[in-house]
């Protein structure tokens, strides 16, 4: 697979921008994308697909009016876990019947937004929720489609945190109480079953987990068979890694093969949710080192982006790869690279080896998910920039936040408050 972030003559480039100039253009830190990777990722799960399924982008990953816009204009669908995210899709042009509405806690008004809207799918996560959707369906005198989300009870060998198909998980439907929650929804008037689905963790490397996951899954297809209940998809969800360091993941071709292979000649179709795997390596975090500091044990390099810009280091431990954005010849150190926030979990990477100084800039590789959309305003930092890059044009998709953004919708304290005695 190309790489849209690559040196040329020393210096990285971001499809065919030179990424220093784009840093002193707009500043640091920038949250970089460039739109062929985008294109390049949601195409190879497409083309792995073709006619036996769709793809519904994982909203959270990285839900920038600029990517989503990008990719409903390539036929994309997508996943979202709220109703904020469903006006993001609908606001980049995203076309409503290509939703699939994924989440444990969906209150009524984002099951009625959704219903106005006429998305695609619910994926139901509980019997509660089953009972919820039918009564706002009623009321608008509309049919929800709806896919129960099981929980298959699979190790995904991935961090705990980010391990959702195990039956200690909050999320899903327990396998044992699904044919009940089937049949209570196919008696609903205003429910129409459409499919199945699942979710069971994110950055997976193996094919094995989802295959389990699968199975497990056409076990409830036949038994929901023989009660009358026919399916028409199965969703697998999203999970599938990218290599932020030395993982090799299977790629979108070897997956749904694989998957495709085990529905053989059944009618059903096949969603999945990918997240990770089209906006991660899609995009780039450039930060600026603002000073060094030696201090005999370790050596570090403060940089202007902190875990507010990035938190997956901080949160999950997660490497990220940091590299020069000038690649010129220095004596190498190892350095742990830290951020200006108050707090010893801001990190970007610890123990790197890298020839730097005060004034270099650095790119964080794989910044494209869960990056800028996991950001905050912690220590009232603003929000970076975020630009997408397309071959030798640029656009900011969103811009850097001001001190008047921070401080919007809040306001001084005006009641008379009790005075200490
Ligand atoms: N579908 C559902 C229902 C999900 O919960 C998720 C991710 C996806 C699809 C997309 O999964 P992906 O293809 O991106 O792995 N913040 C964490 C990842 C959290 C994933 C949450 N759910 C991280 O930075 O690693």
């Amino acid at each position: 697979m190309s790489d849209f972030f690559a040196y040329k003559e020393g210096r990285l480039c971001a499809e065919r921008l030179d990424v220093a100039e784009l840093a002193a253009r707009y500043g640091t830190p920038l949250y970089i994308y460039s739109a062929a990777a985008l294109s390049a990722n949601l195409c190879a799960w497409q083309t792995a697909l073709g006619e036996r399924g769709a793809v519904c982008y994982a909203v959270k990953a990285n839900s920038n009016l600029g990517v989503l816009s990008l990719l409903a204009a390539r036929g994309c669908g997508f996943d979202i876990v709220s109703g904020g995210e469903l006006e993001r899709v609908l606001a980049a042009g995203g076309h409503p019947k290509t939703v699939v509405f994924s989440g444990v806690g969906k209150t009524v008004g984002e099951l009625r937004a959704a219903l106005r809207a006429g998305i695609g799918c619910f994926n139901l996560e509980s019997a509660a929720e089953l009972e919820m959707l039918n009564e706002a369906a009623g009321a608008l005198g509309v049919q929800a489609p709806v896919a129960v989300r099981l929980n298959p009870d699979v190790n995904a060998n991935t961090h705990p945190y980010i391990a959702t198909g195990l039956r200690e998980n909050k999320f899903g439907i327990d396998m044992a109480q699904a044919r009940e929650v089937y049949a209570r929804a196919r008696d609903l008037p205003h429910i129409r079953v459409l499919g199945a689905g699942c979710h069971i963790g994110s950055q997976l490397t193996e094919i094995a987990p989802f295959e389990a996951a699968l199975e497990r899954i056409l076990h409830l297809v036949d038994a929901l068979a023989a009660d009358g209940i026919e399916l028409e998809h199965l969703d697998i969800g999203g999970g599938l890694g990218v290599a932020y360091r030395d993982e090799s993941p299977p790629a979108p071709a070897d997956l749904c093969a694989a998957l495709l292979e085990r529905l053989g000649g059944q009618r059903l179709r096949l969603v999945v949710e990918p997240g990770r795997s089209i906006a991660a390596n899609a995009g780039i975090l450039v930060t600026q080192v603002l000073l060094t500091k030696q201090t005999g044990v370790k050596n570090f390099a403060v940089v202007d982006a902190g875990m507010n810009d990035l938190l997956r280091p901080a949160l999950y431990q997660a490497w990220m790869r940091i590299i020069p954005v000038l690649d010129q010849p220095r004596p190498a150190a190892v350095w742990d690279i830290v951020g200006p926030v108050c707090e010893s979990g801001d990190f970007l990477g610890k123990d790197r080896t890298l020839g730097l100084a005060a004034g270099d800039l650095l790119c964080v590789r794989g910044a494209g998910a869960y990056s800028f959309c996991l950001s905050s305003n912690y220590n009232s930092r603003s929000r970076a920039a975020e630009l997408m890059v397309c071959g030798e044009r640029a656009q900011i998709v969103r811009q850097r936040e001001t001190v008047a953004d921070l401080l919007r919708g809040e306001c001084p304290f005006a009641l008379d408050a009790p005075q200490c005695a």
